[in-house]
C-alpha cells in the first residue's frame, strides 16, 4: 500500500519490537496507520501487512496524530527535529518511550517551544499484550488531548489512563512500579544464591518464596496507610526486633559467599532507625530514612 491510496490520520514513528506491535494493534482494529522507521526494511514489513509506508519522516509527521516509539526521549527529540519545524507546528505527538521523569518534562518543554501538543506515555506491558484489554499505557500531560485521541489510543491498550498533568508523572509511575518488580526479583535471586549454596534447588525454594510473596499485598497496603498518615505504630513488629533478623540475613549471606550488599542495605536502614530512637516503630518508619538527603549525597550519580 502507498501513502497516496489512503488518507490515514495516525502515524507510528519507530518500528522496533514495541512500535511494530503498536502499528499492528492499530491495523487490527481500524484504519491502517502510516508507518516510518529509520531502517527501511521494518517499514516494508509493516506495509506488507497493510500499513501505509511513509516515503519519508516528514510524510509520517504530517498525520493528525503522530505516535513515536523510539529508543528514548533524546532520540525522539532529535528524530523529530530533523523535520522542518513548520511541518510539526500544531501536530499532536504521543511519545511512548521509557524515560526518567525529567527527560519526559524536557520533551514537554521542547514540544512547547515548537508549537507541538504532546502526551507523554509509559507502556506498562510487554510486546505480546499490546492491543489487548490487559495492556496498560499511562499518559501524562494535557487530559483533553488524551480524551480527543482516546478512541485511537484505546486500540493500543484496553487500560488507557491519564495519571496527571505533570508531564513526568507517567515515567515516574513506570519507574516506581519497575523498582518494586526489580527489587522483588533481586531479593529472590539473592535468597536463591544462599539456598543453592547449601545444596537446595531454586525451584523448590521458589514455592516457599511464593508463600512469602502472598503476604506482600496486605503488607504493602499497611505500609502505604502508615506513609500517608505519617505515623508508624509498631504494634506487633518493631524495627528493633526486625534488626535481629536482618543481622542474621547479613551473616548467612556472608557465610554462603553471597554478596551481602542487599541485606546490608536493609540492616543499615534498621540500625539507623534504632539509633535515631525509632526502634519501637514499625518498618514503615524506614520511609523517613530513605527520604534523607544526606543518603542521596552518599550515592552520587554515576
Ligand atoms: N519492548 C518492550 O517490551 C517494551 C516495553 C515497554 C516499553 N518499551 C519502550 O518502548 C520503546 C521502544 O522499544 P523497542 O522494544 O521497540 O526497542 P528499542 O530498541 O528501544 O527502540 C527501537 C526503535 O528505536 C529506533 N532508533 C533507535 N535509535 C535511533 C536513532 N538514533 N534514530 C532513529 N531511530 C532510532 C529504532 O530504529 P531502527 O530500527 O532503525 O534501529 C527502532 O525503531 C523504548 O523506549 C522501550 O523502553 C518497550
Amino acid at each position: 500500500m502507498t501513502i497516496t491510496e489512503h488518507a490515514p490520520t495516525t502515524a507510528v514513528v519507530g518500528l522496533g519490537p514495541m512500535g511494530s506491535a503498536l502499528a499492528r494493534a492499530l491495523l487490527a482494529a481500524g484504519p491502517p496507520p502510516v508507518v516510518w522507521n529509520r531502517t527501511r526494511s521494518r517499514t516494508e514489513e509493516l506495509a506488507a501487512e497493510g500499513a501505509v509506508a511513509a516515503p519519508d519522516l516528514a510524510a509520517a509527521a504530517s498525520a493528525d496524530l503522530v505516535i513515536t516509539c523510539l529508543r528514548d526521549h533524546g532520540t525522539t527529540r532529535s528524530v523529530l527535529d530533523s523535520v522542518a519545524p513548520e511541518a510539526l507546528r500544531g501536530r499532536t505527538v504521543v511519545v511512548l518511550a521509557s524515560s526518567t521523569p525529567d527527560e519526559a518534562r524536557a520533551t514537554h518543554a521542547w514540544a512547547a517551544e515548537r508549537g507541538l501538543s504532546v502526551l507523554l506515555g509509559a507502556i506498562m506491558v510487554p510486546v505480546p499484550l499490546i492491543g489487548t484489554p490487559q495492556a496498560q499505557i499511562l499518559y501524562a500531560g494535557d487530559a483533553d488531548l488524551l480524551d480527543r485521541h482516546r478512541a485511537v489510543l484505546e486500540r493500543l491498550a484496553g487500560r488507557t489512563e491519564h495519571v496527571g498533568t505533570d508531564p513526568g508523572l507517567a515515567s515516574l509511575l513506570d519507574t516506581a512500579m519497575l523498582e518494586v518488580y526489580f527489587a522483588g526479583m533481586t531479593a529472590f535471586l539473592h535468597a536463591a544464591a544462599m539456598v543453592t549454596d547449601a545444596g537446595l534447588d531454586a525451584t523448590a525454594f521458589a514455592a516457599r518464596a511464593r508463600d512469602v510473596l502472598a503476604l506482600l499485598p496486605e503488607t504493602v497496603d499497611a505500609l502505604a496507610a502508615d506513609v500517608d498518615a505519617g505515623t508508624h505504630p509498631g504494634h506487633e513488629d518493631t524495627i528493633a526486633m526486625e534488626l535481629g533478623a536482618l543481622e542474621h540475613m547479613v551473616a548467612a549471606s556472608r557465610a554462603s559467599g553471597t554478596d551481602p550488599a542487599l541485606p546490608e542495605l536493609m540492616r543499615s536502614l534498621a540500625q539507623d532507625a534504632v539509633d535515631a530512637g525509632h526502634g519501637a516503630d514499625s518498618w514503615s518508619r524506614v520511609v523517613d530514612l530513605l527520604r534523607r538527603t544526606d543518603r542521596v549525597r552518599a550515592h552520587p550519580a554515576a
